[in-house]
């Protein structure tokens, strides 16, 4: 329960090709938004500098990004794209989070242990702080819902331990300047400045799982290309991928039960019931007992069928970057008059001086 106004917000990295995973997790997700809420989707061009400093390519992967949104059917004269690195308070709310934020929050998080590995003292001090700028993405538009895959979902936790930290810390700040809105905190009403954002993660696809091994997820870091779709593989590249993903040698059990315990089976059920809008029960019921030597070739099929208007879509919007740049300038400008307005306040509960 919250007085903010309700916002969505969400990010994706221009790191590698953008994979099934990302469409059915996330970008489908950011479509059907649009419907009942005002969204900003930013294409989140600091965050990937954790992940390659140097990169050739990083304005290309920016506007291939921004091409997907697009292809996706976001309308970005409705809402909001733009890539981060265009509005400096997302960097400034950071290092305020920084503050905020403990060490051993950050040690914690999965993703930060996966990606440092087991040299975490030579990791950059980037990545450790990487949710910080996440909750900063989210929180300088006080954004109160964030449609992201499971992987991201202890981001978005971190996130709300951030706002209320920052609530209460400065609690006194925000009573006196009368910037609080009214909300609750488990039993409790507090008056707090930033809302504690909700993770939106729902549906048959919030884990995709790589197609070589089901007990990974499908990432764009992994070094087989057929370990995932991407969404701009052609029909060919896409068949050829469903057909040599691992499975085992039964059938598809006649009951979803049966799918426990078989997490290639269940990953590819699961992908056809998000392709299909539709569950998977009901996917069982059509292809309950049938050999993946038939439900293989009708889930290359659906996969084309919604996925090639998109890549072909992309592939229209990448020959015109110029026309991408104007969407990114105009999100940007847009997205920069919101974001000064939070840090304004920010400042002044701070304490801050500014002109
Ligand atoms: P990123 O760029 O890794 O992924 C973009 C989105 O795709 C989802 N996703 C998946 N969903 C299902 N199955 C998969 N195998 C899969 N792989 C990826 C992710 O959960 C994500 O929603 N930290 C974020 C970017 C970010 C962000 C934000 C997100 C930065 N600031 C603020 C939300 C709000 C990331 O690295 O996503």
């Amino acid at each position: 329960m919250s007085a903010f106004k309700p916002l969505v917000f969400s990010g994706v990295q221009p790191t590698g090709n953008l994979h099934l995973g990302n469409y059915l997790g996330a970008l489908r997700k950011f479509v059907a938004l649009q419907a009942s809420h005002e969204c900003i989707y930013c294409v989140v061009d600091l965050h990937s500098l954790t992940a390659t400093l140097v990169h050739d390519d990083l304005a290309d992967q920016t506007r291939q990004i921004t091409a997907a949104f697009l292809a996706a059917g976001i309308d970005p004269n409705k809402h909001i794209v733009f890539n981060q690195s265009r509005v400096l308070q997302h960097a400034e709310l950071a290092w305020i989070f920084n503050c905020v934020a403990r060490i051993g929050w950050m040690n914690r998080m999965t993703q930060f242990k996966d990606k440092a590995g087991k040299d975490r003292e030579n990791s950059s001090l980037g990545l450790l702080a990487y949710p910080s700028l996440m909750a900063a993405d989210i929180l300088v538009y006080r954004a109160t819902h964030v449609p992201v895959g499971d992987d991201q979902k202890q981001h978005v936790e971190l996130t709300r331990d951030i706002a209320q930290k920052f609530n209460n810390d400065f609690s006194r700040r925000i009573a006196e300047l009368g910037v609080g809105v009214e909300m609750m905190v488990g039993e409790e009403k507090v008056n707090g400045f930033f809302p504690l954002a909700e993770p939106l993660i729902e549906g048959p696809a919030t884990r995709v799982m790589s197609l070589r091994d089901g007990s990974k997820k499908m990432s764009k870091s992994d070094p087989s290309d057929l370990s995932r779709i991407n969404l701009t593989d052609d029909a060919d590249t896409i068949a050829k991928k469903i057909k040599k993903a691992k499975t085992d040698p039964e059938p598809l059990p006649s009951d979803v039960r049966g799918l426990k315990g078989r997490p290639e089976a269940e990953n590819l059920v699961g992908i056809y019931a998000a392709l299909a809008e539709t569950t998977a029960e009901k996917v069982i019921a059509d292809f309950g007992g049938s050999p993946f030597s038939t439900f293989k070739p009708a889930l290359a099929d659906l996969a084309v069928e919604k996925l090639a208007p998109m890549a072909a879509e992309m592939r229209r919007l990448m020959a015109d970057p110029g026309h991408i740049d104007v969407v990114l300038r105009e999100g940007g400008a847009r997205a920069r008059g919101l974001a000064e307005a939070t840090m304004k306040t920010v400042r002044d509960i701070i304490g801050l001086l500014q002109d």
